[in-house]
């Protein structure tokens, strides 16, 4: 089985990172192919825990090969920063291969993801301000810097005079704020070139070799398919393609390569930002699920919003990312809910919708509509086989698999490696 697509099912933070790690003895290579440091995966190995914002999560395997392919938007300083942070914990990053094609994260992307932001007020995103939206937005428009434009002083000089050129008046003249020296962007960018000319090739032609010979190759995924800039909830989103599709054009590996989608979904929801999110919670219960699940960013520290599980939003993720296995994480957070509510369809002005509503704003004011499940009171962070669960536990995942559109192969019962239940093997 040897191309595997790992994505998310809802607004991020479902423990992607966790999924891949627990992977990562049997994978050859994986390769990032969507986002940049906005990302934050959280892999508990042992009494160690790593966060991982740019840094494919295969990176703490030490077979693996890890991969930052041409759909990524690299901030190299943060890049260094990451890879010492693992060198000094003794992880081997030698491996590490990034595409010459990938697009580099400046400080003007930064300032302007931050100030855009600021001059968004109500309106605003809520972004993670590492400057993704406009290193995507140069990039479509054709003045973005890449990979391998660091090894060319000439050429780089030039795209960083045309891309400041009417960044420098929208930041003097509407945003107040000084403008940027094109000698200063340079001299930084070419001052880490010597220590990334190692790691950057043709990473395309590095994934097709792997795959004819036979490799095993997992494309992690970052943000989720509801952040996704065309499937999610829009403008609400990232700027990048985090569906499975985006593995394809995120990384020059044709589509007919790929032999499986495993989506990554919490057993409720969360979401950071802002944003549509119909069962989102303002109660005690919302408090439950965030104290219970811990749920802050691994990137901003911010509070995640939270809510019941929403089997429309996994049925549509099933549908965008063709999954074949979903990952259900997170179930021992639920553990002491007497009554689970699942969101089965929504309310909207009356009329019921059994899939998401076409339109935004009807998605905006929709209310859900529940189904009650009964809870458990026992541990479960202890079971290992789907029978070892409670009888409610392994009703509960039924229930949820039945309304879901594809089969839950794996179960999160708590944070730790070896927390799992699996059902189906995710790679055979
Ligand atoms: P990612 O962005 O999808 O990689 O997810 P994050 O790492 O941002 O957030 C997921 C969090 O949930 C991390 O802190 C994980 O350690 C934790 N986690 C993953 N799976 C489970 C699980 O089954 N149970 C519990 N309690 N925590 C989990
Ligand atoms: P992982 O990979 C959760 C959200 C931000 C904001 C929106 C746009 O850990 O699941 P951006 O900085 O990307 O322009 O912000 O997307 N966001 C995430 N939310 N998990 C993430 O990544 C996210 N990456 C971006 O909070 O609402
Ligand atoms: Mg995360």
């Amino acid at each position: 089985m040897p191309a595997i697509v790992l994505i998310g099912a809802q607004w991020g933070d479902e423990g992607k990172g966790k999924a891949t790690d627990l992977l990562g003895s049997r994978l050859d290579y994986v390769v990032k192919f969507n986002g940049g440091n906005n990302a934050g995966h959280t892999v508990v190995i042992g009494t160690e825990k790593y966060a991982l914002h740019l840094l494919p999560s295969g990176i703490l395997s030490p077979n693996v090969i890890p991969v930052i392919a041409n759909g990524v938007v690299v901030d190299i300083e943060v890049l260094f920063e990451e890879l010492d942070a693992l060198i000094a914990r003794g992880v081997d990053v030698s491996k590490l291969k990034v595409s010459a094609n990938a697009h580099i994260i400046t400080a003007y992307h930064r300032t302007i993801d931050k100030v855009t932001e600021r001059f968004l007020g109500k309106r605003q995103i809520g972004t993670t301000g590492r400057g993704i939206g406009p290193a995507y937005a140069d990039k479509i428009n054709r003045v973005g810097l890449r990979m391998q434009d660091l090894f060319d002083e000439n050429i780089l000089r030039q795209k960083v005079e045309g891309a400041l050129d009417s960044k420098n008046h929208l930041l003097v003249k509407i945003y107040n704020r000084r403008a940027i020296e094109v000698e200063e962007i340079v001299q930084e960018l070419l001052g880490y070139a010597e220590r990334l000319r190692p790691m950057v090739t043709d990473t395309a032609l590095l994934l097709h070799r792997a795959l004819d010979e036979g490799k095993t190759v997992l494309f992690e995924g970052g943000q989720a398919t509801m952040l996704d800039v065309d499937h999610g909830t829009y403008p609400f989103v990232t700027s990048s393609n985090a569906t499975s599709g985006g593995a394809v054009t995120g990384s020059g590996v044709a589509p007919n390569r790929i032999d499986r989608v495993i989506a990554v979904i919490k057993a409720y929801t969360t979401r950071v930002g802002a944003g549509p999110f119909p069962t989102e919670l303002f109660d005690e219960w919302g408090d439950f699920l965030t104290e219970k699940g811990f749920e802050f960013g691994t990137t901003t520290g911010r509070k995640r919003r939270t809510g019941w599980y929403d089997a429309p939003i996994a049925r549509y993720s099933a549908r965008i990312n063709g999954v074949t296995d979903f990952v259900l994480t997170k179930l021992d957070v639920l553990t002491g809910i007497p009554s689970i509510p699942v969101c089965v369809a929504y309310d909207v002005d009356g009329v019921r919708h059994d899939e998401i509503p076409v339109s935004q704003s009807d998605f905006h004011h929709a209310t859900p509509i529940y189904e009650e499940f009964p809870g458990w009171t026992e541990d479960i962070t202890t079971a290992r086989t789907f029978e070892d669960l409670p009888k409610n536990a392994q009703d509960y995942v039924l229930a949820l698999e039945a309304m879901s559109g594809s089969r839950i192969s794996v179960i999160g019962v708590g944070p730790g490696r070896d927390e799992i239940v699996v059902r189906h093997d995710l790679i055979d």
